[in-house]
């Protein structure tokens, strides 16, 4: 009878892989005890995570949770039997920069304990997320082993629900406030994406929302690159199967106005041709006829 084959976070693994493996992941980390894994866990409801992120969280001794939606917290309570909320640090008024380092410290405590610690962020623990960028590296700086594990971000959703190909065009992620803050120059001839638009404009980073007025500076800042009647997508991803994506089409100038709630990230189409660079063209026609 053939023997089982090793496992590694619960998945199977040929002896020679999993050697290769646990080299790598040697290198990767130091020796303390304790150890940090950043997990996404997706958009929608145990549907969106890797096996390696369900394996981290199974296994971990201690997990803190960010996540969505208090349906998708009861569901990792069911993985593990000690799982906390990070939840509680946010408050009314407070600066997002204060909670996000107060949860970075409350991983790090239990890193340090000598912990296996797994933390579960919804969506892509890299994606538009300080605190499990800012953690994990602090745990490596002090010679813990510490790992991100993807997983399915707003941005995959929108892409598969929207019909969308980056590739067609490009696509350009921005920070909705960021467009306000500084001068960014907007490509209208491929896709924007404007993450965090709820609380557009809160320089305290201390809202939840933020009201018309401030959609209001967005669109005049827009319609520097685009017309009014441009089309604006409120999109939002479900967060249980159950539930469908909110895909609502308005125009530029109806933005202001409408509802955009936290969860909502806002998608522009392209307003513009794209131009051939004829000097570069002609740079690749010159090399094809060396060629021939
Ligand atoms: C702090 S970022 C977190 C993003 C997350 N890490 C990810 O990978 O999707 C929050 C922003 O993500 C976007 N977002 C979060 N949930 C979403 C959803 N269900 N659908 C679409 N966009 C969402 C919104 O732009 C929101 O303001």
């Amino acid at each position: 009878m053939k023997s089982p084959r090793p496992q590694l976070h619960g998945l199977n693994f040929k002896p020679k892989l999993l050697k290769k493996i646990r080299m790598s992941r040697s290198t990767i980390g130091k020796s303390r005890k304790g150890s940090l894994a950043c997990v996404g866990i997706g958009l929608t409801l145990g549907s969106h995570l890797t096996p390696l992120a369900r394996s981290h969280i199974e296994q971990a001794d201690v997990v803190f949770q960010a996540v969505s939606d208090g349906i998708v917290e009861k569901w990792v309570e069911s993985l593990n039997a000690d799982v906390r909320s990070l939840q509680p640090f946010y408050g009314e008024n407070k600066a997002r920069s204060k909670t996000y380092r107060e949860m970075v410290d409350a991983i790090l405590a239990e890193v340090r304990a000598g912990k296996k610690v797994c933390v579960a962020f919804y969506g892509h623990p890299g994606v538009f997320a300080w605190a499990p960028h800012a953690a994990i590296r602090i745990a490596r700086k002090e010679g813990f082993f510490a790992h991100m594990e993807p997983g399915i971000s707003a941005e995959d959703c929108l892409y598969a629900d929207l019909g969308i190909d980056p590739g067609a065009f490009g696509c350009q992620h921005l920070e909705a406030s960021q467009l306000l803050y500084y001068r960014r120059q907007i490509d209208t001839g491929g896709f924007l994406i404007l993450w965090q638009a709820g609380a557009i404009g809160d320089r305290g980073q201390a809202r939840l929302r933020t009201d018309n007025r401030y959609r209001q500076v967005l669109v005049e800042r827009l319609a520097q690159d685009y017309p009014l009647a441009h089309k604006v997508v409120i999109y939002r991803a479900a967060t249980l199967p159950i539930h469908a994506p909110r895909i609502e089409r308005i125009t530029l100038r109806e933005l202001a106005a409408a509802r955009i709630e936290p969860p909502d990230t806002l998608v522009l189409a392209p307003a513009r041709k794209l131009v051939a660079d004829t000097q570069t063209l002609a740079k690749l026609a010159k090399l094809d006829r060396l060629r021939s």
